[in-house]
């Protein structure tokens, strides 16, 4: 039986992976700032653990308790739409810490067993937004276009050892908590002058249109955990796949 362990899932993909998972019949490390049994079905198979992956107290110690595993999924991560001009460094540095080095420092704590035992996979989440671009998104475009190109490197690093390295990209997820999550870092001080902009992509985002559901990347996930075949990029979600043909 094997054992994947996926940061951020008190909410959207992080939850619905584990879940998926677990459905699957593989043993889950579930882990959150903050664990809250209750979002999960009780299983012998999942195990939760505090994480905060900007914290390297909490990763060394999150690490330590989880054990061996196979998979590693770096999910958590932070969003913000806004102007550049009015963000302080402080939201730049906070997206990045979270996205960029939170996914760097959890994969460079795995690799000591994933080399030992010559196996194991690290599957990144980043965004199509890495391929077609929007305004208003240029810091957390660059947090994971930054993690994009972390991974395509390791993966050429780690091949000797046998440890997979993939990306998962989804596409617009307006069903997770995002959004809402995102709201405190957007709110902060926005200019007048771009918010013609902002209503431009607001309105574009509420027409009807495909987007990504938790369960697309939660399968996306899958196939880079269970298919050794699986392409360095899996597109997840009917937007996702769209703008991956069209970029490729
Ligand atoms: N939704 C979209 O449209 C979309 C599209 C493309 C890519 N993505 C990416 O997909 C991933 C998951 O997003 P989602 O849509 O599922 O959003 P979500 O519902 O907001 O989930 C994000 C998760 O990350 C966790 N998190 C945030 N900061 C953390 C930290 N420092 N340490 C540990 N966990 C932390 C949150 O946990 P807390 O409860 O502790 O805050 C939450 O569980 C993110 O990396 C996001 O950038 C999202």
């Amino acid at each position: 039986m094997k054992t994947i362990l996926i940061t951020g899932c008190s909410s959207g993909f992080g939850h619905a992976t584990a879940i998926y998972f677990l459905e699957r019949g593989w043993k889950v490390i579930a882990t959150m700032r903050h664990p809250r049994p209750e979002l999960f079905p009780a299983s012998e198979n999942l195990r939760l653990l505090p994480l905060d992956v900007s914290n390297a107290e909490s990763i060394k110690r999150a690490i330590a308790d989880a054990g061996e595993i196979d998979v590693l999924v770096n999910n958590a991560g932070i969003g913000v739409l806004t102007s550049l001009e009015g963000m302080p460094m402080s939201t730049a540095r906070e997206v990045f810490e979270t996205n960029t080095l939170g996914t760097i420092a959890m994969t460079q704590a795995v690799l000591p067993q994933f080399r030992a035992k010559r196996g194991g996979t690290v599957i990144n989440v980043t965004s199509t937004v890495t391929l077609k671009s929007l305004p208003l998104l240029a810091v957390y475009t660059g947090s994971k276009a930054a993690v994009n190109a972390f991974t395509e490197s390791l993966a050429l690093e780690l091949q000797p050892f046998n440890v997979n390295v993939r990306l998962v990209l989804p596409g617009l997820a307006p069903t997770t908590d995002f959004g809402k999550n995102a709201m405190p870092r957007m709110e902060q001080t926005f200019l007048d002058a771009y918010q013609p902009m902002l209503d431009g992509i607001m309105a574009g985002m509420h027409q009807p249109q495909p987007t990504t559901k938790a369960e697309d990347v939660a399968a996306a996930i899958w196939q880079a955990a269970t298919d050794p075949n699986a392409p360095m990029r899996i597109p997840a979600g009917e937007d996702a796949v769209a703008v991956a043909n069209q970029t490729t």
